[in-house]
């Protein structure tokens, strides 16, 4: 789509959405008077302005605008059995009537029950809570830098580790790839510690192993890469990753913030056959509640703990094992995986047919369109799909670099116009769709592929 196409377009859907988000538009200039950009997270924030809601519940969220949204992105994935199931709010209401549930800041029973599920679940000696995937992140980094005392922490560009010091280092494509600090405020080091490397791609990870091998202290990514283009890795790329992390002294942390329970009950190293040195989770593992957790070997983690003289300070914070957070994370866990084969299973079936569907729908109306999040030969079945907009046919989406160079794919066609005219469908997408859960129905999918279909048209004329 030329650059103009692009503005007559995005300006005549903005119009309409304008249109028929007034409540919203009005709600969001007043929190821009008191929030930066008018609400948290990048990710939340978009042109013209985002929708407000009120309520959320199922597959579905309620705006202020009177409109029942239905919703792919869930809780920034977190929500794999939709919003505020009952289970865990049930939970929760029972808890509070109890006089329990705000923190405390004293240790109980419900961070162990949490702590010996994900245990029980990813194959780890020993776990910590934390609240945050950026802080877990940044806390597996820095157990891996003391552990091995090297410095050099090896990412893979387009990767999404949170916002942390090293997790701040090849994010964003840009004209030379990816590479460099994308903050200011941080010590101006990090570009030389936080090193980067192409996902999936093994030649590139044996040649950056064997120019920087014995200064690599960790080499962190996500076996499925969300943000990146919701991408499984290859089996080999994770197994060559385990040989040359071994074969260099580095620690390998798989992180799952993402992958973590949304692909079996547990983490998806397993799926790989492929036992990290630390796990990073979050987002599930709290049952809708902030929880996030490093999971690992024992020799590593006891840096943060008093045997290893607290040589990290991993020390949680103040909501760390949050009572309430750590009751809904029980639940939640709880259930996945006593239904394991049953939500699994149905995620595997509903992911396939919106992937499959998707791509018809957008060929049948002659747009080119491809979605990512398909199995592979490890991870079996998959809830996730993103919709990328190819520049040209057999273009392969393996890595994020493709879906994010302009030569590849219309990145902007699908954040900001797909984005647009899901939403005049009262469709909510993020990164050309998001994830399942086990709350969408079958007759939600139907409204998507209709809305789909509707959208698909809309883009036809503008496209070269
Ligand atoms: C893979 C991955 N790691 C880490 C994070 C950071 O987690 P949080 O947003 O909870 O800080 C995210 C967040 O989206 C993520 O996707």
């Amino acid at each position: 789509m030329d650059s103009q196409s692009f503005k007559t377009l995005y300006d005549e859907l903005a119009a309409e959405y304008t249109q028929r988000f007034p409540r919203s538009a009005e709600h969001h200039h007043k929190s821009k008077s008191v929030m930066v950009d008018g609400g948290q997270h990048t990710l939340r924030l978009f042109d013209p302005y985002p929708v407000h809601i009120r309520s959320a519940l199922g597959a579905y969220v309620h705006d202020l605008d009177g409109h029942r949204i239905l919703d792919f992105w869930q809780g920034h994935f977190a929500n794999i059995l939709g919003h505020n199931p009952p289970l865990v709010t049930r939970a929760l209401a029972e808890m509070l009537a109890h006089d329990y549930g705000l923190q405390t800041g004293m240790v109980d029973e419900l961070a162990y029950n949490l702590s010996a599920l994900i245990c029980q679940q990813t194959g780890a000696a020993k776990v910590r809570l934390t609240t945050s995937g950026s802080l877990a992140t940044m806390y597996a980094m820095m157990l891996a830098r003391s552990y091995t005392g090297r410095s050099v922490v090896l990412k893979v560009g387009g990767g999404w580790h949170g916002a942390q010091p090293w997790g701040l280092v090849g994010v964003s494509y840009g004209k030379r790839g990816y590479g460099g600090l994308e903050s200011e405020g941080l010590p101006g080091e990090m570009a030389k510690e936080a090193i980067v490397t192409r996902f999936n791609d093994c030649q590139s990870l044996e040649q950056v192993f064997s120019e920087y091998g014995d200064r690599i202290a960790c080499f962190i990514l996500e076996p499925v890469i969300g943000a990146g283009g919701s991408i499984p890795a290859h089996p080999e790329y994770i197994t060559l990753a385990r040989q040359l992390t071994e074969r260099y002294g580095a620690l390998l942390i798989l992180d799952e913030v993402i992958s973590g329970f949304r692909f079996r009950a547990g983490d998806v190293g397993r799926l790989y056959g492929v036992q990290p040195d630390l796990t990073t989770l979050g987002k599930i593992i709290g049952g809708g509640m902030p929880v996030a957790a490093v999971a690992g070997r024992e020799d590593v983690m006891a840096l943060a703990g008093r045997e290893g003289a607290r040589r990290v300070r991993f020390d949680g914070g103040t909501y760390s094992a949050h009572p309430a957070s750590v009751l809904a994370g029980t639940v939640m866990l709880t259930y996945l995986v006593e239904h394991e084969a049953e939500v699994y299973g149905r995620l595997a079936e509903l992911g396939q047919q919106v992937r499959v569907r998707l791509e018809r729908i957008f060929a049948d109306r002659g747009v080119l369109a491809q979605c990512t999040g398909y199995p592979n030969d490890a991870v079996k079945g998959s809830s996730m799909a993103m919709l990328h907009f190819p520049v040209k046919p057999g273009v392969v989406i393996d890595s994020p670099d493709v879906a994010a160079d302009p030569a590849c794919c219309m990145i902007q066609v699908r954040e900001q116009i797909f984005k647009l005219a899901m939403l005049l469908e009262d469709v909510y997408t993020v990164h050309g769709l998001g994830a399942l859960s086990t709350a969408h129905t079958q007759e939600d999918l139907d409204g998507l592929y209709e809305a789909s279909d509707r959208a698909a048209q809309r883009l036809k004329p503008y496209l070269s």
